[in-house]
């Protein structure tokens, strides 16, 4: 047995991975063209973006092009795009009408931000917890964290699987609740062949720079209903109103609109996306099967309903009993050694950041204790209904990037080679 990197020997893998983000000349042309043009800010003031518009018609600003693109793209009629993801979710549920003294339904294995957008507009985010198999909110969950304040449901189609759109959207309909679907990970993944982003009421996309897509930073809304389409845009235009005078305000918002560089680049990096994703798929598809080799590392279930997957993250569920006790940080840093950049992902559940344990909220104790919720939510007390978002943020969950699954077949390989070489070395590790 050959000794472990971690120990001293030679690791398994040197060769580089892909490098993320992708680009080539294409992005660096289309860059040139938007400071070449003058035109650096997005100047039309054309609301959501209808999905049978005339490209051709006008001149398009890139960011109203953009908008247009990836929402056709996705099957939205509508696309408002942003300056980032946390931006999108706040502005989408403030359109929906969220608000103080409103509960909202959130994973409990997400980013921050899928809660604290919540908490922005003022509302109370209530944290069910996940499948075992999937990391998705679990459907089976849902209805016991229904109250007579629950206003919506956030489902987040974690590292690119669509969640059970199927229950989700039964129980939303049968009480009455919107969906707002996070989709940060999930461009151009789908639920029984549609995209995701606009299956709910509205949906939500990061470009940030880890993302399947990206311009360094950047998101975008989704639906099919123009009421919503026209409430994101003014939300996000300082509260304008499409056919008004420029200085005119009709509503509290925000600026956070989203550059013309940013969907000049944005436009490139959706021409490569379903190659991308096809191939992530293939290669993750082909590590799961190899898996099956290594008793107490386990893939997440892929969803047969989940037709595409963006694979944003691949993740394994380790269990230490199959690597003698070993623990999940210690095997994952002889890991790291043997060349594959592989991460323990959050470091808890959502609700036990010291954000949610001290409340650290707004001032004055909004939106909990300020007048229109007026109870208490136990943020800590959540580690006993979400055991498996526990379990992930703790001891289970190992992730790997995305831009590893743009590689090839036989890199794979070396992933499987590089755990099994742990595996028969751990005694070494102790
Ligand atoms: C699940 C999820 N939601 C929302 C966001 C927020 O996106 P952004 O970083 O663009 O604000 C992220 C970003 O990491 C995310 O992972």
């Amino acid at each position: 047995m050959s000794e472990l990197a971690i120990n001293g020997g030679s690791p398994v893998r040197t060769k580089p991975w892909p490098a993320w983000p992708v680009h080539d000349e294409r992005e660096v042309q289309a860059v040139t063209e938007v400071v070449r043009s003058g035109k650096w800010w997005r100047f039309a003031y054309a609301t959501g973006v209808e999905l049978n518009e005339d490209l051709q018609a006008q001149e398009l600003s890139k960011v109203v092009e953009f908008s247009l693109k990836f929402a056709r793209h996705h099957q939205a009629r509508f696309g408002i795009a942003m300056a980032n993801g946390t931006g999108t979710l706040e502005v989408a549920l403030r359109a929906l009408g969220i608000g103080p003294g409103d509960e909202v339904i959130v994973p409990a294995y997400t980013y921050v931000a899928s809660a604290t957008s919540v908490l922005q507009v003022n509302a109370i985010p209530i944290f069910v917890d996940v499948q075992a198999d999937t990391y998705n909110l679990d459907p089976a969950r849902i209805e016991e964290a229904i109250t007579e304040r629950t206003r919506a449901i956030m489902p987040v189609h974690f590292g690119g699987q669509p969640a059970d759109m199927d229950g989700i959207l039964a129980i939303a309909k049968k009480h009455g609740l919107a969906v707002v679907e996070d989709a940060a990970h999930a461009h151009g993944s789908e639920w029984r062949g549609c995209k995701v982003g606009a299956l709910g009421d509205v949906g939500s996309f990061s470009f940030q720079a880890s993302k399947n897509m990206t311009a360094g930073e950047g998101g975008i809304v989704l639906t099919n209903d123009q009421d919503l389409a026209e409430k994101c845009d003014s939300l996000l235009w300082a509260g304008r109103k499409k056919g008004r005078p420029w200085y005119e305000f009709h509503q509290l918002g925000w600026n956070y609109r989203m550059t013309e560089f940013q969907a000049a680049i944005l436009l490139v990096q959706l021409e490569r996306l379903e190659e991308q994703n096809d191939r992530r798929m293939a290669n993750a598809r082909y590590l799961s099967a190899r898996l099956a080799e290594v008793e107490g590392l386990e893939p997440l279930r892929w969803d047969e309903r989940a037709t595409k997957h963006s694979f944003h993250i691949y993740i394994m569920r380790y269990q230490p009993e199959a690597f003698g006790g070993l623990p999940r940080s210690r095997f994952v840093e002889a890991l790291v050694a043997e060349g594959i950049p592989a991460f323990t992902g959050y470091t808890f559940p959502v609700y036990a950041n010291p954000m949610f344990v001290n409340k650290n909220f707004h001032g004055k104790g909004c939106p909990l204790a300020c007048g229109h919720y007026g109870r208490d939510v136990d943020y800590a007390a959540f580690a006993r209904s979400c055991p498996v978002a526990e379990r992930a943020c703790y001891q289970e969950a190992i992730w790997l990037e995305q831009r590893l699954f743009l590689a090839e077949r036989e890199d794979m390989d070396d992933i499987v080679e590089a755990i099994l070489k742990v595996k028969a070395g751990v005694k070494e590790l102790a």
